[in-house]
Parts: structure tokens; sequence; C-alpha cells
């Protein structure tokens, strides 16, 4: 769906997530949201909390499961995603920390590999993603699934692609700064969730959006997985969409 500006889109979203949280609620189940950081789902999370401030929507019976987190880094660090997710939504909402999963970028080394199972144990336990906020790198990546990622992937630690860590750079105050690993939320992960929406805004996604709703399914892009996802909704700007 290709909207005028990213302002209006992000109300729809947000308005689709705020009634999911209600169904969800009136049927007394957790809903599980997946989420994303980055630039694309600010606004998202500002109208979630003016809904919150405004109409009185609890997050009180909301669990969520973060896409991804640098590696290593400490939750305290500012350009961590955990201090984003508290930063842009968590601290101004009545979600039970309890509830907040964010991957742990500070797990020892030799404990990664379980933590990332552990990561994934969880979302299943809890029956699942009803729905994932998505972004979409330049790499074509969701989450940080990079270029090689496979289709049945789950959370595991990655290898961040150069091109996503110069764009990451102005954040770090310089590409030495950014670290070269991450933990995310595999393919599989993602396309197990019920519905998903992609947020893109502006012209400089418009290429990678273009290779991504358009182009072959490849492991080169790993957004374009999502063509096998029955339930996934782009939701794009004209500048975004200048490519289709
Ligand atoms: C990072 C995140 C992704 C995000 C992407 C795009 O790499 N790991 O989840 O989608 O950036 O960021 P932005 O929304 O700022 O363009």
């Amino acid at each position: 769906i290709i909207f005028k500006d990213s302002k209006e889109a992000s109300i729809l979203v947000a308005q689709e997530i705020a009634d999911l949280v209600r169904e969800k609620e009136s049927q007394n189940k957790p809903c599980v949201l997946g989420l994303a950081t980055g630039s694309s789902p600010i606004k998202v999370y500002e109208e979630l909390i003016r809904i919150h401030q405004e109409e009185g929507l609890s997050f009180a019976n909301v669990i969520t499961f973060n896409l991804d987190e640098y590696y290593p880094m400490d939750k305290s660090n500012i350009q961590s995603y955990f201090y984003f997710m508290h930063e842009h939504l968590f601290n101004h909402i009545d979600i039970l920390p309890e509830n907040i999963n964010i991957p742990n970028g500070k797990v020892r080394s030799e404990d990664l590999y379980q933590s990332c199972i552990d990561y994934e144990m969880k979302i299943k336990a809890v029956g699942g993603l009803d729905f994932q906020l998505l972004g979409i790198g330049r790499t074509g990546h969701v989450g940080f699934n990079e270029p090689g990622s496979h289709l049945n992937s789950g959370t595991r630690s990655i290898t961040l692609d150069h091109i996503t860590r110069v764009d990451a750079a102005p954040a770090f105050l310089g590409i030495d700064n950014v670290p070269r690993k991450a933990i995310t939320m595999g393919i599989g992960t993602v396309l197990a969730a019920k519905r998903i929406v992609l947020l893109g805004w502006g012209a400089n996604k418009a290429e990678i959006l273009k290779e991504t709703i358009e182009g072959e399914i490849t492991s080169e892009v790993p957004a374009t997985y999502l063509q096998h996802h029955n339930n996934t909704t782009f939701i794009i700007d004209e500048g975004a969409s200048s490519e289709l």
C-alpha cells in the first residue's frame, strides 16, 4: 500500500496494532508483538504512545520480542536497541518489564548459542508472534538477516554486512565503533508470525523495495522471502515506491 506520507501510514499501522491488543485482551489472551528498531517504526511507536495516553489503551497483556541487538552491546549504551526501545516506546506505556524480550547483547560468548535457542523457544512457548513489525536495510535485511540468510533460519548470531555497518556508522560516530556482529531473529522466526507489516520510507529505500517486491526470491535479498508469507503488507510512501 502506497501512502502520500509516512505519518498517515504510521497512524494506520498503530491503529491495527491497537485493535489487535484490544481484541486479544477481550479474549483474555496475551498479544505477542515482534518489534523493530531503526527510524522506520518511530512514528508508529509515537502513535501507540498517544493511543495509550489519550485513549487508555493498556499494554498489560502485551508480550514483545525485538528482532535484534548488536553484539557485544551493553543495555545502557545509547546505541543499544535495548536503549532505543525504552526511549521510543517502553518507558511511555504500561507494559510489564517481564514481558519485554530483547536479545541479550551482553551474554558471554560461550552462552551465546544457547541464549539464541532460548529466545526462539520463548517465542514458541507464548504461542508465536501475532504481529511482526519490520523495517528494511539497504542490503535487503530484515532484522539483521543479511544476504545469505537461510529461509528456515532461527534466532542466531550473525556477522554484519559492510553496507549495514556503513549505514550505522553515524550513530556510532564512525564505522570503527560499529560492532561486527549482532543477534537476530531468523527468517524462519519472522515468517512464522501470523501477520507481518514492513515499513519503508523515502527514496533511499526505493531500489531495495523494488528488488524485494518484484524480484526473484533469493537469499541474496533476504526480504524477498516475505513473498512466501500469505499475510504480509508492505506499507510504503511515495518516495519508497518510486522504482516500482
Ligand atoms: C537496522 C535494523 C533493522 C532496520 C534497519 C533499517 O539494520 N537492524 O531492523 O530495519 O536498520 O533502519 P531504518 O528504519 O533506520 O532505515
